[in-house]
């Protein structure tokens, strides 16, 4: 089980159980948190669930595979510490993390 925290482009915060196996863009759309659409059920074609991720917690995910990289290179608003939230998986390694929506995903 890992506590996320969505935090919306306005600052709006948003604190869930995520449980493990479970991925953040899944959990965020059944808790109707606004700021993640994943539009394509998190087959790694949408971007549309694109989040910014501390640096902090940069070493405890997976690396970026080519097809995460490809949709983040479609992302406008893409940063260094961008990531496709349908790629990352709930586990206690992530318990704690606050992740960011960007402005355009609203
Ligand atoms: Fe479509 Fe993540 S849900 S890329």
């Amino acid at each position: 089980m890992a506590k996320v925290t969505y935090i919306e482009n306005n600052g709006t915060e948003h604190t869930i159980d995520v449980p493990n196996g479970t991925t953040l863009m899944e959990a965020a759309v059944k808790n109707g948190i606004p700021g993640i659409d994943g539009d394509c059920g998190g087959a790694c074609a949408c971007a549309t669930c694109m989040v910014y991720v501390p640096e902090e917690w940069q070493g405890k995910l997976p690396e970026v595979e080519t097809m995460e990289e490809t949709m983040l290179d479609f992302c406008e608003r893409r940063e260094d510490n961008s990531r496709l939230s349908c790629q990352l998986v709930a586990s206690d390694a992530l318990d704690g993390i606050r992740v960011q929506m960007p402005e355009s995903q609203h």
